[in-house]
């Protein structure tokens, strides 16, 4: 109850703090409109919200998500208001109030020069990449009547379409056209229709929207929205350079298949890992910061999990054999049904989007999902090691005079523990690579670390297989640990006939 009282406080408490802050949803891989720039958010849309915030005297934040969730974010609370090139549309207008446009632009075909593209009938029937939630979508679908290939961003698709998965993508004019830059095998297209950008506002935050508006209109006249235009489309523009190899031009003749491999890995290599983004740090920050919180994540997860999977334990345990705590024994029996009968993504996004809908820290919110998920899994392991131990040993604890609790602690439990080691490290390792999903809740973990560098890259190789090393050579180290350990209870410790510390 205490922890409770605990977590509801710290809410509130994160929810005050959250009042100064105006908080801006987007979608990052939308140059120049929105990008990364190393691990912060930069572009057009970033400049005019900061400016909304300074008008109104208020701490300004960016968060990146999917592209579907940025107008979620803004109906429910969890953002102050929306910019990602957001078309304004009739549809959107039910759910949000949009700001006076500030650009007009359109969508475009992105094909490759080995089929150019000759008009809108080519497209019927075809495989039509777009990001997901987007106008272009919604034009495969309302206009071209069909289902398009939904990714999670115009770069995916482009790379989808580069390695074969789809014949064109569709999406809008401005990241479209750094898509291409570099690539020689793709181009795009005239417009297939017009659209122009808003922010958006949750409907009736009058105050808000007309900040936003005089915002918007007095950017417009003093030259600052076309000064961030020229700035933002320069940064963009150099943002997907390729990396141009010196091989081939020092040695004379060609160069063997192996040289030519070689060269092509560490072209890969240097511009996947060393390259420095935007804010001059190598790419492989992505990597190694999204590791920290890989292990961060995980690691108080576990204990989180440890500390309701005892307590469940034992009060699952003790009610079976005699009785005890009935209603916390109910209580108990609910959870574990809900959390075992539920994704850990429904959870994880349940969490974010409304239980801890006012908290900001996603490290906090993803450490207590996962820990509440793996507690129903650690107490059932758990469970399992207690009855497994032989009643005598209750009663001998008990005529010795130890209370319950006492005997629990010190003499049932570690026994208990020792049995299911093996159970309990292989739920600590499904655990570990279970908080790969935390990119649901945009938070940049190891997998999602990868999953930047590939969208900046368009790499898929060297990303994803590093990835999947780091993850292995964690899950090794863990097991390695564990076996010491197991070893350890088995040769020393946990056995109260021998252990009389
Ligand atoms: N303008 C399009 C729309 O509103 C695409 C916007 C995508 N924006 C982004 N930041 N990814 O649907």
């Amino acid at each position: 109850m205490k922890r409770f009282a605990f977590a509801v406080s710290l809410a509130a408490a994160l929810c005050a703090a959250a009042g100064e802050t105006l908080t801006m949803a987007t979608e990052a891989t939308f140059p120049p409109y929105e990008f990364l720039r190393g691990q912060e958010i930069a572009g057009i849309d970033v400049e005019i919200c900061r400016a909304v915030a300074e008008r109104l005297g208020r701490e300004f934040r960016a968060e990146n998500m999917d592209f579907d969730s940025v107008i979620p974010a803004v109906t429910s609370g969890k953002a102050d208001l929306a910019a990602a090139g957001i078309t304004v549309t009739e549809d959107r207008k039910k759910n949000v109030d949009f700001s006076v446009p500030y650009v007009t632009t359109g969508i475009v075909v992105i094909y490759r020069n080995e089929e150019p593209y000759t008009g809108v009938d080519q497209l019927k029937g075809r495989k039509i990449g777009v990001q997901s939630g987007t106008t272009s979508d919604a034009y495969v679908l309302d206009t071209l009547k069909q289902e398009p290939e939904r990714f999670k961003s115009t770069p995916e698709a482009c790379a989808a379409m580069l390695a074969g998965r789809c014949a064109f993508v569709i999406a809008d004019i401005d990241p479209a056209k750094n898509c291409v830059k570099g690539e020689e095998k793709l181009a795009i297209s005239d417009f297939l229709s017009s659209e122009s950008y808003a922010v958006a506002v949750a409907k009736g935050n009058e105050e808000l929207l007309k900040a936003v508006n005089e915002t918007i209109v007095a950017a417009k006249a003093d030259g600052r929205l076309e000064k961030w235009v020229a700035e933002y489309t320069a940064e963009a523009d150099k943002l997907k350079e390729t990396f141009e190899s010196g091989a081939s031009a020092a040695s004379d003749g060609e160069p063997s298949w192996f040289a030519k491999a070689w060269q092509s890995i560490s072209d890969d290599f240097y511009l996947c890992f060393l390259k420095k983004t935007g804010d001059g740090s190598p790419r492989a920050m992505y990597l190694l910061s999204g590791l920290g919180i890989t292990l961060e994540v995980a690691l108080f997860a576990i204990l989180l999990g440890l500390f309701i999977g005892f307590l469940v334990a034992v009060i699952r345990s003790s009610h079976d054999k005699y009785g005890y705590f009935p209603v916390l024994n109910a209580v108990s029996k609910i959870y574990l049904t809900i959390i075992r009968g539920t994704p850990m993504v429904v959870q994880l996004l349940i969490t974010y989007y409304i239980i801890l809908r006012s908290v900001d820290s996603k490290v906090l919110i993803a450490i207590l999902a996962f820990g509440i998920n793996s507690g129903a899994y650690q107490a059932e392991i758990l469970r399992a090691g207690i009855v497994s131990i032989d009643p005598g040993q209750m009663e001998a604890g008990r005529a010795l005079g130890l209370s319950y609790w006492r005997t629990m602690l010190k003499i049932i439990l570690p026994q208990a523990v020792r049995n299911v080691l093996p159970a309990l490290g292989n739920e600590f390792i499904v655990l570990m690579k279970d908080t790969s999903i935390v990119g649901y809740i945009a938070l940049i973990d190891l997998a999602k670390g990868g999953d930047i560098i590939r969208s900046q890259t368009y790499s898929v190789y060297l990303p994803y297989l590093t990835v999947a090393a780091i993850y292995l050579v964690l899950v090794m180290t863990f097991t390695w640990l564990l076996g010491k350990l197991e070893r350890h209870l088995r040769n020393t410790g946990a056995d109260p006939v021998h252990n009389d510390s």
